[in-house]
Order: C-alpha cells, then sequence, then structure tokens
C-alpha cells in the first residue's frame, strides 16, 4: 500500500530520519516500533505530508505522493491520527466527527466552526457515517459531550473515529493505546483487528507496549536514531541484539517476553 524509499527528514542539523526504507503491505496490520525519538512520528508526518522530505519517495500504492498536500493524501485513502489527540475541544463527539469528515486533519478550527452551522444542515450522509462512527467505536454514552470533557481513552478513540471519517484505505496510528486503561485498550485492538478483517483496511501503528505490538500486527518496522534498525515479526526483534541494544542501551537486560 505505502512505499518509503530512502526517506531523509532533517530539521536544522538533526536527522529526525536517515535514509529509511520499508513497506506498508495491503490488507495488514504493521508495527512501527524504537526507542523514544527514534523518528517514528516524523516517520509518519512524513508519510501523511506534515514535514517535508529533503529527499527520496513515498509511494501510495505506485502513485508518488511525497510532493502532495496532506488533503490531497488524504482523498487518495490515506488517514493518520496523531500522538496528542486533536479533537475540537468544544465540539461535540459527534460534531467533531461530522467536522473531520469535511476537512482534512489538521485544518484550521475556525474554518470548520464557520463551515458547521451548514454541514449540520445539509449532509445527511455525513450524520449518518457520523452516528454509525459513534455506535462502531461505542461511543453513544458520550455523543452529545464536547469533546474536551472525554476521558483520554475516549480521545483516542474518538482520534481513531475522525480518521475514519474520511473514509480511508490506510490508517497510520500514532500511539493510540498509550495512557489508556486496559479495557478501553483491548476495545481499541478489537476495533482495529474488525476493520482490517471485515473492511479491509490496512493499518500501521507506532506503540511502545511490545506485547500490544505482537497481539495486533502481522509484521514490524523497527526505527532508532532516525534509521530502519530491521524489519520482521515481534518475536524477531524481540530477540534481536540490535533491537535490544537500541532500547537498552548495552544490552545488559533481557527483552520483556
Ligand atoms: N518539528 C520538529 N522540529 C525539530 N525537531 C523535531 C521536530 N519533530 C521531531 N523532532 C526531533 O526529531 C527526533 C525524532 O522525533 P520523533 O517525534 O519523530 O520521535 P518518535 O520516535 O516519535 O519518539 P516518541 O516515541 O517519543 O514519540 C527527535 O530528536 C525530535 O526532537
Ligand atoms: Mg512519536
Amino acid at each position: 500500500m505505502i512505499t518509503v524509499d530512502k526517506v531523509n527528514v532533517s530539521f536544522g542539523g538533526l536527522k529526525a530520519v536517515d535514509g529509511v526504507s520499508f513497506e506498508i503491505p495491503t490488507g495488514r496490520i504493521t508495527g512501527l516500533i524504537g526507542p523514544n525519538g527514534a523518528g517514528k512520528t516524523t516517520m509518519f508526518n512524513a508519510i501523511a505530508g506534515h514535514v517535508p522530505v529533503q529527499s527520496g519517495r513515498i509511494l501510495l500504492e505506485a502513485i508518488d505522493i511525497t510532493r502532495l498536500k496532506p488533503h490531497q493524501r488524504a482523498e487518495k485513502g490515506l488517514a493518520r491520527t496523531f500522538q496528542i489527540p486533536q479533537e475540537f475541544s468544544r465540539l461535540t463527539v459527534l460534531e467533531n466527527l461530522m467536522a473531520a469528515a469535511a476537512m482534512p486533519l489538521g485544518e484550521n478550527v475556525f474554518n470548520v466552526m464557520f463551515r458547521r452551522s451548514r454541514f449540520l444542515g445539509e449532509e445527511e450522509a455525513v450524520y449518518r457515517a457520523a452516528r454509525e462512527t459513534v455506535t462502531f467505536l461505542e461511543l453513544d454514552r458520550v455523543i452529545d459531550e464536547k469533546a474536551g470533557n472525554l476521558s483520554g481513552g475516549q480521545k483516542k478513540l474518538l482520534e481513531l473515529g475522525r480518521a475514519l471519517m474520511r473514509n480511508p484505505r490506510i490508517i497510520l496510528l500514532d500511539e493510540i493505546g498509550a495512557g489508556i486503561n486496559r479495557t478501553l485498550l483491548v476495545k481499541i485492538a478489537e476495533k482495529i483487528k474488525l476493520l482490517n478483517r471485515e473492511r479491509g483496511l490496512t493499518f500501521c501503528l507506532i506503540e511502545h507496549d511490545l506485547d500490544y505490538v505482537s497481539r495486533l500486527c502481522d509484521g514490524v518496522v523497527v526505527m532508532a536514531q532516525g534509521r530502519l534498525l530491521m524489519r520482521g515479526t515481534v518475536d524477531d526483534v524481540r530477540h534481536d541484539e540490535r533491537v535490544i541494544e537500541a532500547y537498552f542501551g548495552g544490552g545488559k537486560y533481557e527483552a520483556q517476553g
């Protein structure tokens, strides 16, 4: 689905992504792991068009999207969630979902407020899709709650819902499971699996919890210090010396099995 080909992203002198190549296979759930500061979020930003790449190419089903704007990539079926949820805190859950359908992720909030009355009145289909998304994510109890009042975990679910409202073929999930309780974590995993198996959605997810990654992902890509360290199954990478070294520096610790 996605091909990352020798991509470089620098911030001043810092090479946040340094010559990285890998693929995100169609119909699979791929994990992107690595220690803090490895460049994982920057890699997602590059794929989604939120940072410019200095060199290299990003392909979406063999089409070069490297120079496209985020909303153009979204129109081609690419969605992403943010490590820090980007909900509009003063809009309700339902309104947030409707807004997501009408705009590229990351667009200015004022445009949305301005257009809100229009699509609330007109877009019956968007309204129905938003209600279905609420039900699918089991957010019915908070459908009219202001998003700012949701728990951290509910915000993560809403973040997934906002991505779904774009009708994507692939979703990049940036630490959607981080900092949320076990029950909600299991629920999110179930939703991801359902979307993958029944709707054929492709996923790439960044997550630090390797048990979670191993339950969800078909394969993983490991980054460290901006570079691609290795690819394989979770079991392969868990026992790989280079990965243990990257995570624990010195390799004195056993990877948690
Ligand atoms: N917009 C930016 N401007 C300058 N430096 C940045 C920017 N975004 C990221 N960086 C730097 O790039 C490096 C990679 O950051 P990135 O956020 O991609 O890491 P990460 O693997 O997602 O880490 P984490 O697991 O902590 O989320 C870090 O050194 C970070 O400080
Ligand atoms: Mg990150």
